[in-house]
């Protein structure tokens, strides 16, 4: 049996024969078009090399590219697990000329391929072409179809296009007939529906462009695009009619079947084969780094991952099941796709705790279905209200509830379902408070209910593409902006918005007609609002625009992000667990971190929590993200803000293995509940310092961090300073911490000597004064002297040694220098219950221009402006005693 993979590399060696470059797959999430959901199609990552906007090396291209169909205008998820050949997700092996060969080499290529290379016999094959397309028809016929096989059609089955807006053409078809033993009629008639006519290769000629306004323009070159899905040809090369029967999705069914314990092939068998696809398609989506959410693709993933666990609810799993068919794919499939293999514990992750969490109301959902579905006959339509209760109180998807009533014939009133979810939305809006930072909320609650909630691709990626939904200026819509500030909606954006005190990116928005700076992001009412200034022509709503985030302005972001939480678990570590985050900054050039602490820490405690850090960023482990529930998320002992209110699910990010056994959880260093940026690997984070701690409030200690290339300048900038200081002091950079304590000890000593020496001057009369007598007031000795060549400093110890010369007194010092006076009294302690030296101060203080002066009974001081009056501060002194 011919494998899926022969199939794929025999298709692209022929194509390689025939001049073409293989071209490895694009994402599923495309990243040059702003109108699709998903890369539905091998053109997508070609679009501008056939409207002629982008050129390059090779004009022949041939790929095998991976695509989703469950959302947009082209949506098989209805149909999945229900015909034989529909998937959501499918490889389509595809030809490509961009302005190269046109019709007449793009027919007997396929022809050829098909009918030599894969031996497909002729009289099986038959083809459409689009109804005025004689010269496809001419070709076909002298290739040897016969007449009656090539059909013409007339309806947009053969006039490709790839959205709403860009290349298209008429198209030209290839059917297999699977003999008449299976149902069905040939393309245009009636039964087309049927599986017995299966289309296996669309030829599209791109000739035309389709735009936004319904227009459709001649493009200047002539193209090929050409389509084959893999599973579709393999299937009928390895004998049969049934994408299901092929031997990839076959071992994913058998997979299935060994979980759930039911017959692959029984009255069952439609449940394992959603379970099958929809494994496909979630797993390649996570792959890609979309997680379930309740907006944009996030939804659509969700929708499919719902749909596929209600299947394997109706097998009878009592357990979640879709994560243990992951090996299986991955053993299938991770060759050709590693990014299957490198992400398998994120898709194992994801897909198990979305199914936990489905599974807590799936129960009780299923019962209320039954029993508003009770009664109802084919046809008749389950209530809007009830639809919207299973949506909005179950989780249970629109097209899941359509899915689950579809055998009894049941249909759903959309209608209802779409008012009851419109009421919901102006209930939140009438509820909503605004940040205040922008325009009035009332705007943006209009643009989003007329356009949705922005999709964020920034977790992903920097530079994308994006539609413009709304621009306001001064408060209000405008339809274009030429010059001056500007908010900018689009439908997805790649553009951090400022929360969770990560800052908001910055970067460049352009468009056919002009340009605009970002200079900030922020969120409001699920939008994403870009606050640009226009630098170049103007800007429009409803153009598709490119966005292109600053990248070494967010590369800091995230490695200053990734580091807050390390250090946040350092901390912890070091410091017990009372340590919790109060507050944080991550900003391009640093962070800030604001935690619960009572006091300063110590050179060691910061030395270990910087070293710790670091170790974790050499460790170089990847930074793993999922999706759960704030409960378990706690469960899992992720560090959630204080006081912060989460929503029903909550992104946790982990980092760093414990190698203490310690950690978040003993194996996971760091887990915490974060909807920022981070690196993909600790090590992207490159160095970590801190620039000390210091109180930010009450208990609130704050620690500020470089990362990177800012840790490393900081540090440099360090050695520079400290190596000059070692040429300074004429010393090795090693010996400057001696050398420094013992100047230190020396400048001690010798201000300790230079005081000393100002004392026996002063007391030998050296000073400007000669010494006094004692006078005795009130029978106390009272010396009283004004002193030069002295300072305020000087005083105490000369006091101390009067007052020991004196046995029993009183003295008054002043020190007259600089324009200043400095006064300082002393009393022997048998006369301090009579005198205090601090009335004594303050006498002669409030005479010397100053106010005020304190000490104890025995030593007292204070200062005036200057010694003028010196005479008459001792005289006011006297006056105390006597
Ligand atoms: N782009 C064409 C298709 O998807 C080939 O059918």
């Amino acid at each position: 049996m011919t494998s899926l993979a022969d199939i794929r590399s025999t298709f692209l060696d022929y194509f390689k024969r025939q001049g073409h470059e293989v071209v490895a797959s694009s994402p599923l999430v495309p990243r040059n078009d702003p109108t699709l959901m998903f890369t539905n199609s091998g053109m997508v990552q070609f679009k501008n090399r056939f409207t002629g906007l982008e050129s390059g090396p090779y004009q022949r291209a041939t790929t095998s590219q991976k695509c989703v169909r469950a959302g947009g205008k082209h949506n098989d998820l209805d149909n999945v697990g229900y015909t034989a050949r529909h998937l959501t997700f499918f490889e389509m092996l595809g030809n490509f000329s961009f302005g190269d060969y046109f019709k007449e080499d793009a027919i007997p290529f396929a022809w050829e391929l098909l009918t030599k290379d894969f031996g497909i016999d002729k009289s099986r094959l038959l083809t459409t072409v689009y109804h005025t397309d004689d010269e496809a028809f001419d070709l076909w016929k002298k290739i040897g179809v016969p007449e009656d096989r090539i059909i013409r059609i007339a309806t947009d089955d053969n006039f490709w296009r790839m959205g709403p807006t860009g290349p298209c053409g008429p198209c030209t078809e290839i059917f297999f007939d699977h003999g008449d033993q299976i149902w069905g009629g040939p393309p245009g008639s009636p039964e087309e529906d049927g599986d017995r006519f299966i289309e296996i290769w669309n030829i599209v000629f791109m000739q035309n462009e389709q735009f936004e306004d319904g227009t459709m323009k001649p493009l200047d070159m002539q193209s090929i695009d050409t389509g084959m899905g893999l599973e579709r040809i393999a299937s009928l090369l390895q004998g049969s009619n049934s994408v299901y029967e092929t031997d990839l999705m076959r071992a994913l069914i058998g997979a299935s079947a060994n979980v759930t314990g039911v017959d692959p092939d029984g009255d069952r068998a439609v449940h394992h084969r959603v379970i099958a696809d929809h494994l496909r398609s979630t797993s390649f989506l996570i792959a890609e780094g979309v997680m379930p959410s309740n907006e944009g693709r996030g939804y659509v993933l969700r929708r499919i991952m719902r749909r596929a666990m209600r299947h394997a609810h109706l097998l009878g799993a009592k357990d979640p099941v879709m994560h243990r068919l992951v090996p299986e794919l991955v053993r299938q499939m991770g060759t050709a796709y590693p990014e299957l293999v490198e992400r398998k514990s994120t898709i194992e992750e994801t897909l198990l705790g979305e199914e936990e969490r489905f599974r807590q109301t799936l129960d009780r959902g299923l019962k209320l279905l039954a029993e508003e579905a009770t009664g109802l006959s084919e046809g008749q339509s389950l209530s809007g209200a009830a639809a919207f209760k299973l949506y909005d109180t179950y989780g249970f998807p629109l097209d899941l509830t359509q899915d689950a009533l579809r055998d009894r014939g049941v249909l759903v009133d959309t209608d209802g379902f779409d008012a009851a979810m419109a009421d919901q939305k102006a209930k939140a809006r009438a509820a909503w408070v605004g940040t205040g930072a922008t325009a009035d909320v009332a705007v943006w609650f209009d643009i989003v209910d007329a356009h949705g909630a922005t999709d964020f691709l920034g977790y992903e990626t920097e530079t994308a593409e994006g539609q413009i939904k709304a621009l306001v200026a001064d408060g209000a819509p405008v339809n274009q902006v030429a010059k001056g500030e500007v908010q900018i909606v689009l439908n997805q954006t790649p553009f951090y918005a400022e929360s969770g005190g990560q800052v908001g990116d910055t970067g460049v928005i352009t468009t056919a007609t002009g340009a605009a700076v970002v200079k900030d992001t922020r969120k409001e009412a699920g939008l994403f609002i870009h606050i640009a200034d226009v630098t170049d022509g103007e800007i429009k709503a409803g153009q598709g625009a490119e966005l292109i985030v600053d990248h070494a302005r967010r590369t800091g972001i995230r490695a200053n992000h990734s580091a807050t939480h390390l250090l946040h678990e350092a901390l912890r570590e070091a410091l017990g667990d009372h340590v919790a985050q109060r507050g944080s900054l991550n900003a391009p050039d640093r962070l800030r971190f604001d935690f619960s602490h009572g006091k300063g820490l110590s050179a060691d405690e910061l030395r270990k929590v910087e070293a710790d850090v670091n170790a974790m960023i050499r460790q170089n482990t990847p930074v793993v993200t999922r999706i759960m529930t704030p409960d378990d998320a706690r469960a899992i002992g992720a560090q959630a803000l204080f006081g912060e209110k989460y929503g029903d699910e909550v992104r946790v990010v982990s980092m760093g293995r414990a190698d203490t056994g310690k950690g978040a959880d003993g194996q996971t260093y760091s887990i915490e509940l974060c909807g920022g940026t981070h690196v993909r690997q600790t090590g992207d984070i490159g160095a970590f310092v801190t620039l000390g701690d210091s109180a930010s409030s009450s208990g609130v200690r704050r620690i500020e961090a470089l990362t990177g290339q800012a840790a490393l300048d900081h540090l440099q900038a360090q050695d520079h300073r400290l190596a000059q200081v070692a040429l300074a002091l004429k010393a090795q950079v090693a010996d400057v911490p001696d050398r420094v304590k013992s100047l230190i000890d020396e400048r001690k000593a010798l201000a300790n000597e230079v005081a000393q020496l100002r004392r026996e001057l002063a007391m030998s009369g050296g000073a400007k004064a000669a010494p006094v007598e004692a006078r005795v007031i009130n029978g106390v000795a009272f010396k009283a002297q004004v002193m030069q060549g002295v300072t305020g400093r000087d005083l105490p110890a000369i006091i101390d040694e009067m007052k020991g010369d004196m046995g029993s007194g009183a003295v008054l010092l002043i020190a007259d220098g600089d324009g200043k006076a400095a006064v300082a009294a002393g009393v022997t302690t048998d006369l301090t219950d009579k005198v205090s030296a601090v009335d004594l101060v303050r006498a002669a203080v409030a005479e010397l221009g100053g106010k005020g002066g304190g000490g104890r009974a025995d030593m007292a001081q204070g200062g005036g402006k200057d010694a003028g009056n010196a005479e008459a501060a001792i005289a006011a002194a006297e006056k105390v005693l006597g």
